[in-house]
């Protein structure tokens, strides 16, 4: 994702940057830098880790400029390091750059490049594309805003592109594509952003960029361009909003806000994807490689993390509904073993960054050894999508809470209508149960919204009572068994609590063993074939003390009724309802992390997008 700033105006730029920064830092916290014209000649300086460690490394330098530009880093091409953080300068030193987004083609502009000499210090694309911008420059002996313009004709991919030129002293160039930016106008200063919130302290008067659009900004001066180098007018927007809202949409945290967005992310993945009447559904990625699955001898799902849990769930689906052998690895594992992979397999990836390492390498191996590798991604144009031979996107948007939420519903989500329709080309479900499964899924996204709206409150009275505990225990069968891991994940991550997530009926072959007063244990019991069973499970527990917390379906007295605590989630066919009874897991896990004092949102140890092995 990464965050951007600049600011070009008549005070000092560096506590404009820092402070926009930190604004922005929800976006990646991997590195941060900034850049800074000081008449003579552009010092850059730069720290792996988050906006205090690059504060910390600059602390007693006396920077006098009045125009710079600032990035903080969500890695994609390279790990989080001093060397990969931004900005990257271009050979010669004299064009700085910051980028967010991804240059696809950066290969092909890396190998022109080092033909011609160019050497890199960093594993970027971006330092590639700032190269190629200079090469341009030189070559055509034209301005930097020339050498953009074309440049971007060739680049493929997507950009919010800063730079400063040492013969530009009072001039950010800046252009877009796919990702977002926004220019501030102050007085005889302008301000620039991935949003508008490290400007809503100077101004209200903001520009949008649109993709395809190149600015030159200058203390009192904004002049757009189209590629083709005409002037576009400005559209100067009033900005009706406070600060707290554009950084969190109101919300506390964004791990609340993602939870609270997920009737919309769901909606979001499912729409356009199936017909009205529920009768069919369009992915054209299944499509793509309809032959290969349906003649694949197996299904292997590759993920880490909460994405392996979607998996774990898709492999109860897929095997049910499409009569498919599924196997679910986890990619650090499996690509380190010796799996057996022939040309009649399809690997479904899973990855909310689509830059995970363990899974790309995986994918790779497994593409070596003729594997057809279908990509279910959310990060648009990201590593694990440009190596699919086909895929389907989850639009969940981008997720900036640590621990995935809104990203895992998507992906079940998008699973669910893999399943149906590979089941459906295969002849193997009904006419019927499509209908209703379809139906069903189509009603998730208001169900969810239900939840959230009737159970909020209830979870955080149940968070309270059990902030305190060493352990949790999180049962399941069947198709909430899945759910019970990612409950037990959610909690560990951002409440540091150990918690742990099992099979209820293999709870009896160990686990058991922790059972008492002191242990809270969550039941994953919403109403479904295996309800009798998972009644006893809860039984074994009460007959032990065990503080029992139940999900359980509207309507079911009996779970309810022998259950300390119980979240409630509306009743639908036990195939769609893991993607409702993760809702109430993640509330809580959400809200005993917050009364423990935790940083919900960042938590230790963790990043967003895990590029290192
Ligand atoms: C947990 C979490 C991680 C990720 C895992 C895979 O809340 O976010 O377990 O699911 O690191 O990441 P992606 O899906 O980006 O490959």
């Amino acid at each position: 994702m990464c965050g951007i700033v600049g600011y070009v105006g008549s005070n000092l730029a560096y506590p404009v940057l820092i402070d926009g920064l930190k604004k922005l830092e929800y976006r990646g916290y991997d590195s941060a830098g900034v850049a800074l014209h000081t008449g003579n000649s552009i010092e850059v300086y730069k720290k792996e880790g988050k906006v205090s460690a690059l504060e910390g490394s600059v602390y007693g330098k006396n920077i006098q400029a009045t125009i710079g530009i600032g990035h903080t880093r969500w890695a994609t091409h390279g790990e989080p390091s001093d060397r990969n953080a931004h900005p990257h300068s271009s050979n010669s030193g004299n064009i700085a750059m910051i980028h967010n987004g991804i240059i696809e083609n950066y290969a092909q502009l890396k190998s022109e490049l080092l033909q011609k000499g160019y050497t890199f210090k960093s594993d970027t694309d971006s330092e590639v594309l700032v190269n190629f911008i200079e090469d341009i420059k030189i070559n055509n002996e034209c301005s930097l805003e020339e050498a953009v313009r074309i440049a971007l004709k060739r680049v493929v991919g997507a950009y919010v592109i800063l730079l400063l030129d040492k013969d530009l002293p009072d001039t950010i160039i800046a252009a877009r594509k796919g990702s977002p930016l926004v220019i501030g106008i102050g007085e005889n200063a302008h301000y620039l952003g991935s949003d508008a919130s490290p400007m809503l302290a100077y101004t209200k008067e903001v520009v949008y960029i649109n993709d395809y659009e190149l600015a030159i900004v200058r203390p009192d001066e904004l002049i757009l361009k189209n590629l083709g180098n005409e002037r576009i007018t400005p559209f100067v927007q009033k900005l009706d909003i406070e600060l707290a809202a554009i950084e969190k949409g109101g919300f506390d945290h964004f791990m609340l806000k993602e939870i609270f967005e997920q009737p919309q992310t769901i909606f979001d993945s499912l729409r356009g994807r199936m017909d009205a009447e529920h009768q069919s559904i369009t992915l054209s990625g299944v499509d793509k490689i309809a032959d290969k699955l349906l003649k694949a001898n197996r299904i292997i799902i590759v993920a880490c993390g909460t994405s392996w849990h979607a998996g774990l769930l898709a492999e109860y689906v897929i095997e049910e509904l499409c009569r498919i052998n599924v196997e679910v690895e986890y990619a650090s594992e499996f690509r380190y073993r010796n799996p057996i992979i022939t040309n009649q397999d399809v690997i479904i990836a899973i990855s909310q960054s689509g830059e995970t390492a363990d899974t790309l390498v995986a994918l790779e191996n497994a593409k070596k050894q003729g594997a057809t590798i279908f990509g279910l991604v959310n990060v648009v144009g990201s590593s694990i999508a440009r190596i699919s031979d086909a895929g389907a996107y989850t639009h969940a948007g981008p997720e900036i809470g640590v621990a995935s939420t809104k990203a895992f519903t998507a992906q079940l989500a998008v699973l669910y209508l893999i399943a149906l329709k590979v089941a459906q080309l295969k002849g193997t479900i009904e006419a019927t149960l499509f209908n209703r499964l379809l139906a069903d899924l189509a009603k998730v996204p208001e169900h969810v919204k239900e939840i959230l709206d009737d159970q909020d409150a209830v979870i955080q009275d149940i968070a309270r009572k059990y902030n305190d505990a060493k352990d949790f225990l999180y049962l399941g069968r069947g198709y909430n068994f899945p759910i019970a891991l990612e409950g037990a994940l959610k909690l560990k991550e951002v409440s540091y609590i150990h918690a742990e997530g099992y099979p209820a009926a293999e709870m009896k072959h160990g686990p058991i063993a922790l059972v008492d007063e002191q242990l809270p244990v969550v039941f994953v019991a919403t109403k479904d074939s295996y309800h009798e069973k998972i009644i006893s499970n809860i039984q074994e527990i009460k007959a032990r003390k065990g503080k029992v917390l139940a999900v359980v379906s509207q309507g079911d007295e009996v779970a309810a009724g022998m259950a300390d605590d119980v979240m409630f989630v509306p009743q639908v066919h036990e195939i769609i309802a893991p993607i409702l009874s993760v809702i109430p897991l993640q509330l809580l896990s959400y809200h005993i992390g917050i009364n423990r004092g935790l940083d919900v949102d960042k938590p230790r140890n963790l990043a967003k997008s895990v590029t290192v092995e």
